[in-house]
C-alpha cells in the first residue's frame, strides 16, 4: 500500500477523559487525534487482547506525543441513498482501502464517498519514568500486584506509570540500599534507577508505547511508518522534552549546575510484548537481558532499547 496519512498530537491536557467510557462516548472538547488514537488502541488492546477498557487510558497520555495513522476508506452507498439510486441504508459501511501517497493533510472526510479512519497509533512518553519493572513482576492497570517480587530499585515506587497508586499491601520493608537512599534524596522525580544491560540507571530515555495497528491493516508497514514518523520527529526535536533550568528551579538550587539538568541523548525504551519483539528488532531495538521478563495485564513483556542518532545542542535556559 501507499503511505497513510499520519497525524501528530503533541502533549496536551486531556481533562475530562473518562477511562470507563469508550472513545466514541467521550466529550467532544477532547482532541480528535487523541480520540482516534484511543479508537485504534481499543480495537487492538481492549477488543482483541482483552485488556479492560478502564486500563487503556493512563496518566501518561496527556504528557505524551501521539502519532495516528489514517487510511482512506470507501463508504458504500446503496442505490437510492444520496449520491446513489435506490433505498438509503442506516449508516456508512467502511470498506478497508489503504491510503495513498500524497493524501491531504487533515483526517477529515474528502468527499461523500470516502473518509479517513484511524488504523494505527503509537505514543512517545517523555522522561522521567518510574523504576524498571522487577523481573517476574505482575502489573494490572500500571499497579504492581502484591504477589510480585519486591523491586530491586526502590522500596517506594511500584508502578510502571508515573502517577498510579501504590498497592494496598506492600512487601515488608528491609534496610535501604544506597540506591534507595539516593532516590529518596534526589531533587528530580523518581531519581536513579537500577543499572540494566543498556541503561546506566540515570540517563534520561523516552518510552515508545501503545503501538497498535488494527487487524485488517497489519502486514502493510503501518507500524513501521508510524515509528519512522516518530523517530524522525525525535531526531529533529532532540531537546523537546528537556527541562529548562528555570523549570527545574536549579537556577536557585545550584547556580551553574547546568550539567545536572537531564538531557535526552537519543535513548529509547519500549516495554515489548513478547509476540512483538521481532518488530522492534527490525527497527534496531535490542532486548535488555538484565531487565528480565515481567507481565502487564497478564501479557509477558521484555525491555528493549534503541539509540537514535541525534545532534547535541545546548540545554534550554
Ligand atoms: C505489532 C504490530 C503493531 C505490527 O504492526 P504492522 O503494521 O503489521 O507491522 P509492519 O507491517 O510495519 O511490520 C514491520 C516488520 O515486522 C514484521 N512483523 C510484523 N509483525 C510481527 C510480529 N508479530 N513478530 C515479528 N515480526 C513481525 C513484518 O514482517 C515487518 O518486517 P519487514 O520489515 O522485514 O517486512 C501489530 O501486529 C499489532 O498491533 N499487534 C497487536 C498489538 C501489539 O502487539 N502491539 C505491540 C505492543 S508492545
Amino acid at each position: 500500500m501507499g503511505t497513510p496519512f499520519i497525524s501528530l498530537l503533541e502533549p496536551t491536557r486531556l481533562d475530562g477523559y473518562d477511562s470507563s467510557l469508550p472513545h466514541d462516548q467521550q466529550r467532544d472538547t477532547l482532541p480528535p487525534v487523541f480520540i482516534d488514537a484511543m479508537a485504534a488502541r481499543e480495537a487492538v488492546f481492549v477488543q482483541e487482547q482483552g485488556i479492560p477498557l478502564s486500563h487503556e487510558y493512563d496518566e501518561d497520555d496527556a504528557r505524551s506525543c501521539h502519532w495516528v495513522a489514517y487510511a482512506s476508506v470507501n463508504i458504500r452507498r446503496p442505490p437510492g441513498s444520496p449520491g446513489g439510486g435506490g433505498t438509503q441504508e442506516p449508516g456508512p459501511e467502511p470498506e478497508p482501502e489503504p491510503g495513498e501517497e500524497g493524501q491531504e493533510t487533515t483526517p477529515a472526510a474528502r468527499s461523500p464517498e470516502t473518509r479517513s479512519v484511524p488504523i494505527g497509533t503509537l505514543r512517545i512518553v517523555p522522561f522521567p519514568h518510574p523504576p524498571h519493572p522487577p523481573p517476574g513482576a505482575r502489573y494490572a492497570n500500571n499497579v504492581l500486584l502484591p504477589s510480585s517480587p519486591p523491586s530491586t530499585s526502590t522500596s517506594t515506587s511500584t508502578s510502571t506509570s508515573s502517577s498510579s497508586p501504590l498497592p494496598s499491601s506492600s512487601p515488608p520493608q528491609t534496610a535501604q540500599t544506597p540506591l534507595e537512599r539516593e532516590r529518596q534524596q534526589s531533587a528530580l522525580p523518581f531519581g536513579p534507577d537500577r543499572r540494566t544491560t543498556y541503561h546506566d540507571g540515570r540517563e534520561p530515555y523516552v518510552k515508545l508505547s501503545r503501538l497498535a495497528v488494527v487487524p485488517d491493516f497489519r502486514g502493510l508497514n503501518i507500524a513501521t511508518q508510524l515509528w519512522v514518523a516518530a523517530r524522525r520527529w525525535l531526531e529533529e526535536h532532540p531537546d523537546y522534552f528537556n527541562p529548562s533550568v528555570a523549570e527545574l528551579g536549579m537556577d536557585q538550587l545550584r547556580v551553574g549546575a547546568v550539567g545536572d539538568i537531564p538531557r535526552w541523548n537519543g535513548l529509547v525504551l519500549c516495554h515489548a510484548q513478547e509476540s512483538a519483539i521481532g518488530v522492534y528488532e527490525r527497527w534496531g531495538f535490542r532486548v535488555d537481558q538484565a531487565m528480565g521478563k515481567w507481565y502487564e495485564e497478564g501479557i509477558p513483556h521484555f525491555g528493549m532499547f534503541a539509540r537514535l542518532d541525534i545532534k547535541r545542542s545546548d540545554p534550554k535556559v
